[in-house]
């Protein structure tokens, strides 16, 4: 059988890391391209992480790469070319640095790997994949962002502490953009099966649902010279996985919606079932009145964003 194959275009450290994650488990072949300042890089990287191999017992063959050919037909390709942020900087101050390189990254991978699933996870995020989809002209199921899943899993992890449970038995969804206004919906949040709401005091609840939001910031102020690597990595790994593997997961994914939830042509993040054809069904949840607003800040400042940039 023909293993799967998979290129992320930006060796930096969600790109490595991601290497990292997606080769031990075995989801298929490697290539990961940089332009780096230092030549040599994602060579460098892709052989060491190789060379690892017969300790961690994967077989998966990894190459470092400066152009594109080495990608040819690969099935999925993530994107995590570009600047990551640094103390004081929102996702937002990176518009437009990230636009450039994401427009030449889609047109790059839709002109040696037509039929891949591309899954972006450079910021800002909502924005970046759209410029993706643009630049690529791919059937917007086969363009999605990386953002829901990473969100999720900081207000799982922050859930389990709380409730003192095994991160495994909380399940949470989140909504909207990947910004200060992303939505977690504490009603659709459970752990073994109970709703969060009776586990956890509601003012606890907000102080954590607050933290999640702020997830992303939190460890910018504690690295200082990049942001978080490991979580969006093996976030972006679980997506690549779903689609690799045909799993049909439900993940909430910065997907295009059109008439769902009355978006009108825009990436937003929602729960979509994730196999082999990238986004197979975007599910709509019922919302209440609040719930709604909110949903809305997010979509309005996803779709400011978005028109903010020249594709
Ligand atoms: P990094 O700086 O460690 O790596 C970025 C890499 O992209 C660098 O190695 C750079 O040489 C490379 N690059 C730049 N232009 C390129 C081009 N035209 N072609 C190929 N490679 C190119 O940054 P890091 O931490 O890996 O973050 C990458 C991006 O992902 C940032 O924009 C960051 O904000 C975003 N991010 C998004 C998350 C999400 O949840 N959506 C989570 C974490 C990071
Ligand atoms: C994060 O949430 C930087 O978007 C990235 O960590």
């Amino acid at each position: 059988m023909r293993r799967a194959k998979i290129s992320i275009i930006g060796a930096g450290n969600v790109g490595a890391t991601a290497a990292h994650w997606a080769a031990s488990k075995e989801l298929g072949d490697i290539v990961l391209v940089d332009i780096p300042a230092v030549e040599g890089m994602p060579q460098g990287k892709a052989l060491d992480l190789y060379e690892s191999s017969p300790i961690e017992g994967f077989d998966s063959r990894i190459i470092g790469a400066t152009s594109y050919e080495p990608t040819a037909n690969s099935d999925v390709v993530i994107v995590t070319a570009g600047v990551a942020r640094k103390p004081g900087m929102s996702r937002d101050d990176l518009i437009n640095i990230n636009t450039g390189i994401v427009k030449t990254v889609a047109e790059n991978v839709a002109r040696h790997s037509p039929n891949a699933v591309m899954i972006v996870v450079s910021n800002p995020l909502d924005a970046m994949v759209y410029v993706a989809w643009k630049a690529s002209g791919f059937p917007t199921k086969r363009v999605i962002g990386q953002a829901g899943v990473l969100d999720t899993a900081r207000f799982r992890s922050f859930l389990a502490q709380e409730v003192g449970c095994s991160v495994e038995d909380v399940q949470a969804l989140l909504l909207g953009g990947h910004g200060d206004d992303m939505v977690p919906l504490a009603r659709y949040t459970f752990a073994g099966g109970i709703p969060i709401t009776q586990l956890v005091k509601k003012d606890r609840l907000e102080e954590i649902i607050k933290r999640a939001r702020n997830g992303g910031a939190e460890i910018v102020q504690l690295l200082k010279t990049g942001s978080a690597y490991y979580a969006p990595a093996a976030a972006t790994v679980q997506m690549a996985e779903a689609v690799v593997r045909d799993k049909k997961r439900i993940l909430p994914c910065a997907a295009y919606c059109d008439k769902e939830y009355g978006i009108g042509g825009y990436f937003v993040g929602v729960p979509v079932v994730l196999g082999t054809d990238g986004v197979e069904r975007i599910i709509e949840v019922e919302l209440d009145a609040e719930e709604r607003k909110m949903f809305q800040n997010s979509v309005d400042h996803v779709k400011e964003l978005v028109k903010s940039v020249k594709v």
